[in-house]
């Protein structure tokens, strides 16, 4: 295989995380005898401090030309408190999704058995819990109509059928490939846009009946998740509902450093991190950067070679069990390594397993 990767590290500590994510696909390469070339290009407040846009004409034509997006974080502070400003570094990661047709975000949930401790949730309830967020990402209230003045202001939540029947096809395939369980949150109680989901959803699931469907409303879900996420298998949700909905869900597995994602659609897949740039720590090499590193296993899986995604999840494995952790999950705190130490552990695990 030979993959050329755009890579996108972004704000905060983004640099210091995607380094350790080439570090670990360059030895997954090495080890399967696949090519890959790395191509950087900005976005987030790095783009808007070089060249004024948070998502330029020159990191689209790299993403586009590439096979798959690397993406670390963006986000500043200097932009957060500030609702006067227009251009803000999110929305670069906005107009990524956007341009290159990203309409379906898969975000897993996973526990680790070595981290159960961690999470704030007592361990009879949060172990063995593994489930999937479909989230939509390219509509909903985050592209709908806007408007904004000093007394008056409105988001739109707006979904056509296609938009939905779309999300709601890769949330059954992906539910074919688990327990065959899925949940559609919506609030269909209360919002139009929740009814057309769930009327689609409804059509569907009757020509879908190999996979058992059910419909919770997002506030009974999210009561659920903390009371008794294991009740998941597949669930799917509109945008802003999903992007709040699994905020929640990663801190079930004990970090939030650990979470990967997928958005996928028309354009150049992109692999992310759930979690932010987190600004107060950029530059102290203490950034746990598994999330960003499994994202890596998420890309390697999209393109068929299940041995590498295996690969690089179980030198995760690894590294957690020896101990060689960021001080958000490290056993003993005293002991925790530095983000880089941690990419270097894993890629020479990676290297040496033959
Ligand atoms: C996420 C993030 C983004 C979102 C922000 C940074 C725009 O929170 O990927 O979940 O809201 O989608
Ligand atoms: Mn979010």
């Amino acid at each position: 295989m030979k993959l050329k990767i755009a890579l996108l590290a972004g704000d905060g500590i983004g640099p210091e995380i995607s380094r350790e994510g080439v570090k670990v696909m360059t030895a997954v390469c090495r080890r399967f005898g696949h090519e890959v070339e790395f191509v950087s290009a900005l976005v987030g407040a790095a783009a808007i401090d070089a060249v004024g846009d948070p998502f330029p004409e020159e990191t689209y034509n790299v993403c586009r030309d590439a096979d798959a997006v690397l993406f670390s974080a963006v986000g500043d502070p200097r932009f957060d408190n500030r609702p006067d400003l227009k251009v803000r570094p999110e929305q670069g990661l906005l107009a990524m999704r956007k341009k290159l047709g990203l309409f379906a975000n898969i975000r897993p949930v996973a526990t680790f058995a070595s981290l159960i401790h961690k999470s704030p949730l007592r361990e009879d309830i949060v172990s063995g819990a593994d489930f999937v967020c479909i989230r939509e990402l390219t509509g909903g209230m985050y592209f709908g109509e806007k408007y904004e003045s000093d007394d008056h202001a409105y988001d739109t939540c707006a979904y056509t059928r296609g938009e939905i029947e779309r999300i709601l096809k890769v949330a059954f395939d992906y539910a074919r490939r688990r327990k065959r369980h899925l949940t559609v949150v919506d609030k269909a109680n209360v919002l139009a846009s929740s009814r057309l989901w769930r009327k689609v959803a409804q059509e569907m699931s009757r020509e879908t009946p190999d996979i058992t469907t059910d419909f919770m409303y997002v506030d009974n879900a999210s009561m659920r998740m903390i009371q008794d996420p294991r009740f998941f298998d597949v669930m799917v949700t509109e945008n802003t509902f999903g992007d709040i909905l699994t905020d929640e869900g990663s801190v079930i597995s004990g970090s939030m450093g650990l979470l990967p994602s997928a958005s996928i659609g028309e354009g150049t897949p992109v692999f992310e991190p759930i979690h932010g740039s987190w600004p107060e720590a950029a530059g102290k090499n203490i950034a746990n950067p598994l999330a960003q590193i499994l994202s890596v296993a998420m890309l390697f899986e999209h393109f068929g070679p299940a041995e590498e995604g295996e690969c690089v999840r179980k030198a995760v494995d690894a590294s957690m069990e020896a101990g060689v952790s960021t001080p958000d999950i490290a056993p003993d705190p005293s002991k925790a390594v530095g983000t880089d130490a941690v990419g270097t552990w894993i890629s020479d695990f990676i290297a040496a397993e033959r």
